[in-house]
């Protein structure tokens, strides 16, 4: 990772920040896989593509967390995920109606998030890198504005790209540009201070009819209190809204997880590592599901294993 700014942080904990997942959307792009089900619940691989941004969001530390999705899909989730206690967080569920875009998640979360910092991440981006866990943390631990991140690739153009000078100064940031002031895109993950709603508010919505996160993100840089932070060329950041990035997506996990026997995205593992649940409550978890490979990597682990 590489410091563009210098911004003052605080000793980041958990119960100042809340967390969305946004999982809303038609997923057109993924017909007709997504005709009947929610995308972030298809599977990627060896589990349900929310696990991978819930990991996250468990390994940045907060404990509060609203999933955001469509309303004939919530009790999909709710059967998924429930109340989260299970795994040592606290899981809420809010509807969106329509794709209104991704700054409504501010909108729709506003009584979640209830005066506090607020992080959101895309359910369908997933994110993976040694020090990711750090990373995290630091950025959640803002003291006032916004932190996004920039991430090099061939092509930005379906996605947010920002510029930046010599110094590291953000100079713009465009919503999919035709041509792109450089290859830094910015991934599905942001976090905000308690302005965040109060601007979501104040968008108008773009050609395309949304709320636009990069419009958004762009009221923060009006103010000087935009910051980007740079994944280097080793850390894994995929979005998985297409056939290629939903079949790219899981051929990494398998890799890497047959390769180094780690899991990616295993929230009962995060919850362990963690601290928010114990080795019993890990071990039940497995049980459960000890028929499964994922079901007996969770009654290994919490016997000791890969410590
Ligand atoms: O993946 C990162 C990119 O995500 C960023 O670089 C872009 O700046 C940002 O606009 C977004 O671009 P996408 O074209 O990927 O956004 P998409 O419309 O696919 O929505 C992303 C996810 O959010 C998708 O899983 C569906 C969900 N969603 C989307 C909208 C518009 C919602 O839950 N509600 C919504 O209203």
């Amino acid at each position: 990772m590489v410091e563009l700014f210098n911004f003052n942080y605080v000793k980041f904990r958990g119960d100042f920040m809340k967390a969305i997942i946004l999982s809303g959307g038609n997923g057109t792009r993924l017909y007709p896989i997504t005709k009947a089900i929610s995308k972030q619940l298809v599977p990627v691989y060896d589990k349900p593509m929310i696990y991978y941004p819930l990991s996250t969001v468990m390994l940045t530390g907060i404990k509060d967390v609203l999933i955001i999705t469509n309303p004939e899909y919530v009790e999909l989730y709710r059967n998924l995920l429930k109340d989260g206690s299970h795994i040592g967080i606290n899981i809420q569920y809010a509807i969106q109606t329509e794709p209104r875009g991704l700054a409504d998640a501010f909108i729709v979360g506003e009584r979640f998030i209830d005066g506090d910092k607020s992080m959101l991440i895309l359910g369908d981006n997933i994110f993976y890198g040694q020090g990711f866990g750090a990373m995290l943390r630091k950025a959640a631990s803002l003291e006032k504005g916004a932190v996004i991140f920039g991430y090099y690739v061939k092509d930005p153009r379906p996605y947010g790209v920002v510029e930046f000078d010599e110094q590291g100064n953000v100079i713009s940031i465009e919503e999919k540009p035709e041509r792109p002031k450089s290859n830094y895109a910015i991934p599905g993950l942001y976090f905000y201070d308690e302005k965040v709603v109060e601007f979501a508010k104040s968008l108008k919505p773009s050609a395309r009819g949304e709320l636009e996160i990069t419009d958004l993100n762009r009221k923060y840089l009006e103010i000087g209190e935009l910051k980007v932070e740079l994944f280097g060329r080793g850390f894994t950041w995929l979005d998985m809204g297409t056939y290629d990035g939903l079949l790219e997506a899981a051929n990494f996990v398998e890799t890497i997880q047959k390769r180094q026997g780690f899991y990616i995205g295993c929230i009962e593992e995060v919850a362990f590592r963690m601290g928010y649940i114990d080795r019993e409550q890990l071990y039940k978890l497995g049980k459960e599901m000890e028929k499964t490979d994922y079901g007996r990597y969770l009654m290994d682990l919490a016997n000791g294993v890969r410590e």
